[in-house]
């Protein structure tokens, strides 16, 4: 078998890649988040290191090794992932993968929280995460941009609408629902959406190890690299 040598064509590109869940507070032991593994941003930090990219992965808490060549900057909540990629700025390309946790609680309670009397519930009060992706997309000098849409439905409307909405130059809509890919698993599906001359274009990625998947993703993406 043929060895693997990989092409250099992210030599000398920065590219910042964010990856995993966020984790926010509620009190000093309890959080909310979500199922992300980070394996797809860990597998495209991966592919562009060996590609010849200077990587940062700004990482939400993974149980993953930092793939060779990589800088790797830990956080935990979407505040925190926030900063750590406005520090990492300026780059060529930028690849949200991370699953950004929408809301964090309103206050961060000082001590643990107490059941308390009330017997019938609770309610807590969630505010609006910042959106890193868009807040990247938005600024003068901006990078290339590519964001996920993980979708149980109506995949590619939805990931359509996060293109425009974001303002982002190609998006990876993966179809969650489906049995054994995308969430933990070690492989998934996705398609590739993008717009040219005023057309949204696609691109179907069959369903593959997310180490491959990756390679597909940087294959169509360097062709498109200003
Ligand atoms: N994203 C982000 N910051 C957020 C939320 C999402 O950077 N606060 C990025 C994700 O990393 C991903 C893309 O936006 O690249 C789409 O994430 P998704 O959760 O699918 O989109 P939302 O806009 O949050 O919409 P919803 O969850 O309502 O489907
Ligand atoms: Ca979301």
């Amino acid at each position: 078998p043929a060895a693997a040598i990989s092409t250099q064509d992210l030599a000398g590109r920065r590219v910042v890649i964010t990856a995993g869940p966020t984790r926010e507070a509620l009190d000093p032991v309890r959080y909310l988040s979500n199922h992300s593994s980070g394996k797809m941003g860990y597998a495209l930090a991966a592919a562009c290191a060996a590609r010849g990219a200077q990587v940062t992965l700004v990482s939400g808490p993974v149980a993953l090794a930092t793939p060779p060549g990589v800088a790797r900057v830990d956080v935990l909540s979407a505040c925190e992932m926030l900063a750590a990629v406005e520090a990492a700025l300026p780059c060529e390309l930028f690849i949200g993968c991370a699953a950004v946790a929408d809301y964090r609680a309103a206050s961060v309670a000082e001590h643990k929280l107490k059941k308390g009397d009330d017997t019938s519930g609770m309610t807590l009060e969630l505010v609006r995460n910042p959106d890193i992706v868009a807040t990247v997309a938005a600024r003068s000098e901006r990078p290339f941009c590519v964001g996920f849409a993980a979708e149980t439905q109506a995949l590619e409307t939805h990931a359509g609408d996060k293109l425009s909405r974001k303002r982002l130059d190609l998006i990876v809509a993966n179809d969650v629902s489906q049995a054994g890919l995308g969430f933990g698993s070690d492989d998934n599906a996705a398609t590739l959406l993008w717009r040219e001359a005023d057309a949204v274009r696609r691109q179907a990625l069959p369903p593959q190890p997310k180490t491959a998947l990756a390679t597909a993703i940087l294959d169509h993406l360097v062709t498109r690299l200003p």
